[in-house]
C-alpha cells in the first residue's frame, strides 16, 4: 500500500490582534489568502476595554491556531513611558503621543513571538492612510527584517463595512450585533485617540459622548479647586502627596483626577506622517497632568543652556516616535542626553485642578538652581548689579557696531 506523504505543516503567521471586526476578518482572511496558520497576539497596554481572555478565546473560535494575551503594562511603563516622561513627549506641541508610544512595545512583542513560535510572517491591523501601519511596519523591519509583513486592512477589496461584515458573516465570523461606534478609538495608560465620524469636518465640535475619561468642566466638575502633590525621582513621577507609589499607579491616579476636574481634552488638526492633514481629539488627563509637572520640576533644577537645549531635542525626539522610528539610532542617542538632564531632577510639583485647568502653583527640590539671594528685589539681594552695566555694554556691542555703520552711510534703522 503507497505511504501517504506527511502533510506539510503551514507556515506560521503571528496577527496584532484587538478582537474587532477588521482583525477577526483578517484571521480567516490571512488563511485562505495567504495558506498560513495564525497565531493571534493581543497586548495589554492599560486600554480600557480590559476583558482580554474574551479576546484571546474569540481568536481561538474564529480559527487561529494559537491566541495569547500578554500583559506588557509593566514594561510599557519601564521602557517607554519613562522615557516619554523625561522627554516630554509631545508632537506639534500638543499631541503626547499615546499610540505612537504603544507601537514599539506591541511590535517588540509580536517579533519576539514570532521567534517563539518560528513564524515566517507578521500581519497588523492598520489601514492604508494612518501613521500606525508605518509604526509596526518600520518596528517590525528593523527587530527583524527577514520577517515577512501583511497588512490585510491595505490589501483586501472589502470597501465598506457592509462588505466586510457579509464576507465575516459567509465564514461564521461573530460580527458587531449592535450599531457600530462611528468613532475609530485606540487607548492605552497614556490616553485615548478618537478620530472618524463628525469628527473628521474640522468646524464640528465635539460631541460630548465620545469623552471616557473627562468630565465636561462646564457641566460636570466640582466648584472646589483640588491640590495634589506630584513627586519625582530623576525625572520620573515616584510619589503622590508623599506617599511612594508606583509610576504605573501614579497614571491610572492621576488620569481618575485629573479627568475628573475636566482637565486633557485635547482638539487639534495634525500632519500624519503620509501627508494627510488630521482631525483629532485626545483625552489625556494623567499624561498631561504629570507632563506639566514635570517642565515645571525641570524649569527649577535645570540649568539654562540645558533647559533650553533640550527643548529642540525632544522636538526632534517627538517628530521620530510620531514618524515611527523608536527603533532608530537617533532616537537612541537623544534618550542618552534625554537621560543625562534628568540625574538632579528629583523633587516635588504641586498642582492645582479646578474646572479643566491645571496649574503648577510650587515646586521644591534638594537640586533647585533657583536661588532667592539673587532673585529677589528685598535688601538680601546678593546679585552683583555693579556688574550688569559692563554685561550688557558688551552683550549690546555688535548690534551698536552695526547701527553706527548704517548711520555713517546714511541708511539709519535700515538693514
Ligand atoms: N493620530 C494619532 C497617531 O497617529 C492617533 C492614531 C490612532 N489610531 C487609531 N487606530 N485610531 O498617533
Amino acid at each position: 500500500m503507497a505511504q501517504q506523504a506527511p502533510q506539510q505543516a503551514r507556515e506560521k503567521c503571528i496577527l496584532a490582534y484587538s478582537g474587532g471586526l477588521d482583525t477577526s476578518v483578517a484571521i480567516k482572511w490571512i488563511d485562505e489568502n495567504y495558506d498560513l496558520d495564525v497565531v493571534a497576539v493581543c497586548v495589554d497596554v492599560g486600554q480600557e476595554r480590559q476583558d482580554l481572555e474574551f479576546v484571546r478565546e474569540k481568536a481561538l473560535g474564529i480559527g487561529a491556531i494559537e491566541s495569547r494575551a500578554l500583559d506588557v503594562r509593566e514594561e510599557f511603563v519601564g521602557d517607554i513611558l519613562s522615557e516619554a516622561i523625561k522627554a516630554n513627549s509631545m508632537y506639534e506641541n500638543k499631541y503626547p503621543l499615546v499610540s505612537a508610544l504603544s507601537r514599539p512595545i506591541i511590535v517588540k512583542k509580536l517579533v519576539e513571538l514570532a521567534h517563539q513560535y518560528g513564524a515566517t510572517h507578521v500581519a497588523h491591523g492598520c489601514t492604508g492612510k494612518g501613521n500606525d501601519q508605518v509604526r509596526f511596519e518600520v518596528g517590525i523591519r528593523a527587530l527583524d527584517p527577514t520577517l515577512t509583513i501583511l497588512a490585510p486592512v491595505r490589501e483586501w477589496d472589502l470597501r465598506t463595512r457592509e462588505q466586510e461584515m457579509e464576507w465575516a458573516i459567509e465564514r461564521g465570523i461573530p460580527v458587531p450585533t449592535t450599531k457600530a461606534s462611528p468613532y475609530s478609538i485606540d487607548d492605552n495608560l497614556w490616553g485615548r485617540a478618537i478620530e472618524c465620524g463628525v469628527l473628521e469636518d474640522p468646524w464640528v465640535e465635539p460631541p460630548s459622548d465620545i469623552y471616557t475619561l473627562t468630565s465636561d468642566a462646564r457641566t460636570q466638575t466640582s466648584d472646589e479647586a483640588q491640590y495634589v502633590i506630584i513627586g519625582f525621582h530623576e525625572g520620573v513621577p515616584n510619589a503622590l502627596d508623599g506617599e511612594e507609589m508606583s509610576f504605573h499607579d501614579i497614571i491610572i491616579a492621576m488620569n481618575e483626577l485629573a479627568g475628573k476636574h475636566g482637565f486633557g481634552r485635547i482638539d487639534m488638526i495634525e500632519n500624519r506622517l503620509i501627508g494627510v492633514k488630521s482631525r483629532e481629539i485626545y483625552e489625556v488627563p494623567g499624561a498631561l497632568a504629570l507632563i506639566t509637572a514635570h517642565k515645571a520640576l525641570e524649569d527649577l533644577c535645570l540649568e539654562r543652556e540645558v533647559l533650553h537645549y533640550k527643548l529642540g531635542v525632544e522636538q526632534r525626539w517627538a517628530d521620530l516616535v510620531y514618524n515611527g522610528l523608536w527603533y532608530s539610532p537617533l532616537r537612541e542617542a537623544l534618550a542618552g542626553f534625554i537621560e543625562t538632564t534628568q540625574k538632579l531632577v528629583t523633587g516635588e510639583v504641586r498642582l492645582r485642578f479646578f474646572k479643566g485647568s491645571c496649574v503648577p502653583v510650587g515646586r521644591r527640590s534638594t537640586y533647585s538652581l533657583y536661588d532667592y539671594g539673587l532673585a529677589t528685589y528685598d535688601e538680601d539681594d546678593s546679585f552683583d548689579h555693579d556688574a550688569a552695566d559692563g554685561f550688557i555694554k558688551l552683550h549690546g556691542l555688535p548690534s551698536q557696531v552695526w547701527a553706527a555703520q548704517r548711520r555713517k552711510v546714511g541708511k539709519e534703522g535700515e538693514i
